[in-house]
């Protein structure tokens, strides 16, 4: 009681065997027994060709125009353990596509346009994948979710190399490498990254080489360095050919930098991009003279005092013209202190006289009851 889906596969299995056993080689590709090797080299293929030989190691189907890969492409292949695909426009991977692959420890997938990958699209049998090429594979870098969510979700606790250049990468979101805690070598040059956050390269706790080259990094602020810092002390990490912005900003990068020469292998090949009269100038040696920021601190509090002194001079010469208006009025101004000296002589003695009222108890009942 066999359905129609169940045949097919029932028949893929049973083609696959003959042709393993009569060692035949699928049309349009080439095999090599003694050499365990299989190639189907930019022969216009659509479809991962049926009936390729159960002795094969070595894959490579490159060049092709492969759409989609799916866990119907690899059946009864168990002893292949390096798979190239590159170059096949494949733009989507399905769910356990390699599964069936149980040896499978190369794949390489660069140079294609994959824009749906499952979250499962990368689980391996018994985690059995070491390196993952996906240099220049992603169509684009709104891929990233997807590719994110397919290094967490599938079974590959035990890869060791990750080429993940030239994708156009904008951004990583957080703990895209958490579930590869074996991970070595993480390739990621060749993108557009332009920082690295809290939680980036959270679970690499084996890494040891970061290659960050030819992004878009114009300094590393105090919280990509932190993330730096918590990667395993063996790391070594390779920052070239970015657009260094060298600001005052860019100190506690530079500082670090000065510390880190042990970890970061081209530290001294670091150059400023921007603004164009650093450019080409070492990044080591911008933090200690060019950039001068405490220079600059030091000019501006001698630009305030001079601005002081300034405003002293113009508060003198103010109370000099008002000065000499003085004088010119003198007459009219003697006429005036006198009026004023007279107005003041009267209230005073207005007052004078009250006083003397007040403070005489008998004068004060007068003045009460004269008041009422
Ligand atoms: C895999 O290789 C082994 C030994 O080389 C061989 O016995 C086995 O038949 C191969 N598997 C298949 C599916 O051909
Ligand atoms: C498989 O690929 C890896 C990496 O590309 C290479 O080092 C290794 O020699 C290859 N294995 C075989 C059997 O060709
Ligand atoms: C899974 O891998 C482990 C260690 O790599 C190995 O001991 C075990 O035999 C493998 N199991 C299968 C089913 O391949
Ligand atoms: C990945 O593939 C690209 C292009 O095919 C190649 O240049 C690069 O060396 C490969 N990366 C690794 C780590 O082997
Ligand atoms: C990436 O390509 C897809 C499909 O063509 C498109 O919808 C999307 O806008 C592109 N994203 C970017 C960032 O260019
Ligand atoms: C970077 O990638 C672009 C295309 O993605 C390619 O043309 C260029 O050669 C690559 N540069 C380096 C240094 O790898
Ligand atoms: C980074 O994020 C974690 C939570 O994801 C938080 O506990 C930690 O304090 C953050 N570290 C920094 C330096 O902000
Ligand atoms: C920067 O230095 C490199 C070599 O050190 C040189 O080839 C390049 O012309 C320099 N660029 C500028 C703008 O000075
Ligand atoms: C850079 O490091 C060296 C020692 O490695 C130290 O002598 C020097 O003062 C440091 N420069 C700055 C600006 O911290």
């Amino acid at each position: 009681m066999l359905g129609p889906a169940r045949r097919v596969v029932f028949c893929a299995l049973v083609c696959c065997s003959v042709y393993a056993r009569a060692s035949s080689c699928p049309p349009r590709c080439e095999c090599s027994e003694a050499a365990h090797t299989v190639k189907c080299v930019s022969r216009d293929l659509r479809t991962v060709p049926v009936g390729i030989p159960g002795y094969a190691r070595n894959l490579f189907i490159t060049g092709n125009h492969i759409g989609r890969v799916g866990p119907g492409c690899f059946r009864g292949l168990d002893n292949v353990t390096n798979l190239s695909l590159s170059g096949n426009r494949i733009s989507e991977v399905e769910s356990h596509t390699f599964a069936a692959l149980r040896s499978l420890r190369y794949l390489d997938l660069s140079n294609n346009q994959l824009t749906n990958i499952h979250p499962e699209g990368f689980s391996m049998h018994n985690h059995s994948l070491r390196e993952l090429n996906l240099s220049r594979a992603l169509y684009n870098h709104s891929a990233v979710m997807d590719l994110a969510a397919s290094l967490r979700l599938s079974s590959l606790g035990a890869l060791q190399g990750l080429d993940l250049s030239g994708n156009g990468l904008i951004f990583l979101p957080p703990r895209t490498f958490s579930r590869l805690g074996r991970l070595r070598r993480l390739q990621l040059s060749n993108n557009s990254l332009v920082a690295i956050h809290n939680g980036t390269f959270w679970g690499l706790g084996e890494l040891e080489q970061l290659d960050l080259t030819f992004n878009a990094l114009k300094s590393i602020p105090e919280e990509g360095l932190r993330e730096l810092d918590d990667l395993p002390a063996a790391a070594s990490l390779l920052l070239g050919d970015n657009p260094f912005t060298c600001t005052c900003a860019i100190e506690p990068f530079a500082l670090w930098l000065n510390r880190s020469q042990g970890r970061v292998r081209d530290a001294e090949g670091l150059v400023c991009a921007f603004p164009a009269v650093m450019r080409n100038v070492s990044l080591l040696a911008a933090a200690t003279r060019t950039l001068g920021c405490h220079q600059r601190a030091a000019g501006a509090d001698m630009a305030l005092q001079t601005s002081y002194v300034f405003l002293g001079i113009v508060l003198g010469l103010v109370g000099l013209v008002f000065l000499f208006v003085l004088y010119l009025n003198r007459k009219g101004i003697k006429k005036r202190v006198n009026d004023a000296r007279d107005a003041c002589r009267e209230v005073w003695e207005g007052y004078h006289y009250r006083y003397e009222i007040d403070s005489d108890p008998r004068l004060s009942q007068v003045s009460v009851s004269a008041d009422a």
